[in-house]
């Protein structure tokens, strides 16, 4: 595409997440969103008044067939992400898919595929990699300044009460795809696994605590990453004081983020190991600050599908994090077994989907 090009954007999903996208969009001064589709018309159409767009569906084929756009943000349930990138790529169309990319490895590597054959982009919104910490952060590790990075911990505590799970669609493996792993944990999951890279083997256990679910509301996972890091993650939905979380202990420092849904310089602190306190002023973070948002994340998604360029780290990597998550299900079937990248690669169910038997502890 020329530098003077203006990208033309359709939504799908005008719920909650869609405004987000409305928002980054309407930031960046190269690309137009141009129409948007739901299930709902009504839904669509206030959904495109609110935010001065020009045309409103009730379904994405008829807006691909009428609307040629450029990209497609699809911003539906998990459910129907496969079927919706597979047209939006065979209408010529880059993609931009909420979390998680879809509720199978089988499902995502239809996308990925599609993707490869029609020669367009498949980016997936975890937008939690993106602000100026966390690409500074990450630039430390992997140039060696801290030393290498042994023992991590990464928590997801958030609370979802029981309204929350008596929405039907919500708590089960059908409609779900997974419990608080899948649904909540992979943020932070992701942004470990952005900072930490590849990982070598998964061990996870599935808990029911106390919500009326089939699938789990609290799990408990060891990640080893290929550089020799070990990780301890928990990730629940029925924790009162919310927090994400991620430390990272390295030979040098002690790298921590603590947030709930989004962090800034401030929820970032680097502390150095006795001996090392000379060189922290090294690790500064940067004067110029900005806050993980979808924001960044389509910013620079667009930056590249403009100039065609690779997608950009903070959207790379589509699968890493739907694996671990995966490995974590995989494992729990198998009673906390270890889980390789190579038997995830092979296994016989948890390429189809995530459900596993969960320990219920409810009293
Ligand atoms: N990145 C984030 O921080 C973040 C936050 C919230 C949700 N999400 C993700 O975004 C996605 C949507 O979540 P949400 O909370 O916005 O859900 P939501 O229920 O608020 O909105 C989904 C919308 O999609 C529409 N829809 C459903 N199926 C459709 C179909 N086949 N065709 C057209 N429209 C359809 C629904 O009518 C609804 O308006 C999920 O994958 C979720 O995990 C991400």
């Amino acid at each position: 595409m020329t530098s003077n090009t203006t990208l033309r954007v359709a939504l799908v999903g005008t719920g909650a997440v869609a405004t987000a996208h409305a928002r980054a969009v309407a930031a960046y001064p190269r690309a137009e969103l141009a129409a948007v589709a739901d299930l709902s018309r009504e839904k669509a159409e206030e959904f495109a008044d609110r935010y001065g767009i020009r045309a409103a569906y009730s379904g994405l084929d008829e807006m691909l067939a009428v609307e040629h756009p450029d990209v497609v943000l699809i911003c539906t349930p998990p459910a129907p992400h496969r079927e919706q990138s597979l047209a939006a790529f065979a209408a010529g169309a880059h993609v931009v898919v909420e979390k998680p990319p879809a509720p199978s490895l089988r499902e995502l590597d239809e996308m990925r595929a599609a993707a490869a054959a029609a020669g367009r982009q498949l980016a997936v919104v975890f937008q939690q990699r993106t602000g100026t910490a966390a690409a500074h952060v990450r630039g430390l590790l992997q140039s060696g300044a801290l030393g290498r990075p042994l023992v991590a911990v990464c928590q997801t505590l958030w609370f979802r009460d029981a309204d929350y799970f008596a929405v039907p669609w919500r708590g089960k493996w059908a409609t779900e795809g997974g419990g608080t792993t899948l649904g909540h944990g992979i943020h932070q999951i992701d942004l470990l696994a952005h900072l930490l890279g590849d990982w070598s083997s998964v061990q996870g256990r599935l808990w029911r605590l106390d919500r009326e679910t089939e699938t789990e509301d609290v799990s408990t996972a060891t990640i080893v990453f290929e550089q020799g890091v070990v990780a301890q993650v928990v990730t629940s939905a029925v924790s009162p004081r919310e927090t994400s979380s991620i430390r990272i202990d390295t030979q040098k420092a002690t790298i921590t983020v603590d947030h709930v849904y989004g962090h800034g310089h401030e929820n970032w602190r680097i502390t150095p190991a006795p001996g090392f306190e000379a060189e922290a002023p090294e690790w500064a973070l940067p004067d110029a600050e900005e806050r993980s948002d979808h924001e960044p994340l389509l910013r620079d998604v667009f930056d590249s599908l403009l100039s065609g360029e690779p997608l950009p780290p903070t959207a790379d990597a589509p699968a890493r994090s739907l694996e671990i998550v995966a490995a974590i299900y995989a494992s729990a079937a198998a009673g906390g077994a270890e889980v390789t990248p190579e038997a995830l690669a092979a296994h016989p169910t948890h390429r189809d989907g995530f459900e596993s038997p969960v320990a219920d502890l409810r009293r």
